[in-house]
C-alpha cells in the first residue's frame, strides 16, 4: 500500500539515531537542491537528544542557513522552563549547529494553549501563505501511541481545519497544557520520519509491524493517523536505550 510506513529496527539508540541522522541530512541535502530554504519541524520528549548528537556529528557541510526550523509541538510553559521542547532543541540541536534566531520558529508556549496555537496558525499562515506543507517532519511516539502531542481521546485529533491547536492538560507528564501540530499540517509534509525507543512502547511497536493495511476503523493508536499524502512515513526504533 501506498502509505504503508516503513519501518527500519537497531539494537541499539546509537545506531538507530546515526541512521536516522544519516537519512535526515541526506533528505536535507536532497531537498537543498530543489529549493532555496527548507521548513523543517522538531520533534519533542527525550528521544530527541539521542538523534541531535548523531545529527551534530553527521552534519559535515549542511548549508542550515537555508533551513528554518519548527516545532510539532510544545508544552504551555516558559521558554526557560526544563519541560520546554524549545529548550531541549536549542541546547542540544540548535545552538551546537549556531542555527540564527531569525530562522528559528518557536511555538509560544508561555501565551498559554489556546493562544500560543492561535499565534502560531498566525505565524504558518504568513510563512506559507495559505496551509503549511512543511518539508519534514520528525516525530517521537510516547507510550500511549500519541506523537506531538496527539494524544488518545483529544479532540485534536479530529481537527481539519487548522495546522495547530491547544489541548487541555495533557495525561502524560508534563501535566500541561499542550500546542500541537494537526494531522493535516503533519500530512502534508514532502517527509516524515518517526524516531523512537521499543521500551515502553513494545505493544504499540508490534502493533504499527503488523498494520499493514489502511482499513478504516483499525486505527488503535493516534500515530496510525499519520499518513503522509507524498509516501510513507519512515519509522527507526531501537530496542536499547542505551
Ligand atoms: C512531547 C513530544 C512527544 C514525544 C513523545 C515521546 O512534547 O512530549 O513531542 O510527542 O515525542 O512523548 O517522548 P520520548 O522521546 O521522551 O519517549
Amino acid at each position: 500500500m501506498k502509505n504503508t510506513p516503513r519501518i527500519n529496527h537497531f539494537a541499539s539508540a546509537k545506531d538507530a539515531s546515526d541512521a536516522a541522522a544519516r537519512y535526515i541530512l541526506e533528505t536535507i541535502k536532497t531537498a537543498l537542491k530543489e529549493k532555496k530554504r527548507l521548513s523543517v519541524v522538531l520533534p519533542g520528549g527525550s528521544a530527541p537528544k539521542k538523534l541531535n548528537a548523531s545529527i551534530i556529528s553527521l552534519s559535515g557541510d549542511m548549508d542550515t542557513s537555508r533551513i528554518d526550523w519548527f516545532f510539532g509541538d510544545e508544552r504551555a510553559v516558559d521558554p526557560k522552563s526544563p519541560d520546554s521542547n524549545y529548550r531541549m532543541q536549542m541546547e542540544t540541536l540548535l545552538e551546537p549547529l549556531n542555527i540564527q534566531p531569525e530562522h528559528i520558529h518557536r511555538i509560544p508556549g508561555e501565551l498559554g494553549a489556546s493562544r500560543a496555537a492561535g499565534e502560531y496558525n498566525l505565524l504558518l499562515a504568513d510563512y506559507f501563505s495559505g496551509p503549511p506543507a512543511f518539508d519534514l517532519i520528525l516525530l517521537g511516539l510516547g507510550p500511549d501511541g500519541h506523537t506531538a502531542s496527539l494524544f488518545p481521546g483529544s479532540e485534536a485529533l479530529s481537527t481539519e481545519d487548522v495546522p495547530v491547536v491547544g489541548t487541555g492538560t495533557a495525561p502524560l507528564k508534563p501535566h500541561v497544557e499542550r500546542v500541537t501540530l494537526t494531522f493535516p499540517a503533519i500530512n502534508t509534509a514532502g517527509n516524515v520520519i518517526f524516531f523512537t525507543g521499543r521500551t515502553g512502547k513494545e505493544t504499540i511497536i508490534e502493533h504499527l509491524c503488523s498494520a499493514a493495511d489502511d482499513s478504516p476503523g483499525k486505527k488503535i493508536y493516534p500515530f496510525e493517523s499519520v499518513k503522509p499524502e507524498f509516501g510513507p512515513a519512515i519509522w527507526f526504533v531501537y530496542r536499547n536505550n542505551s
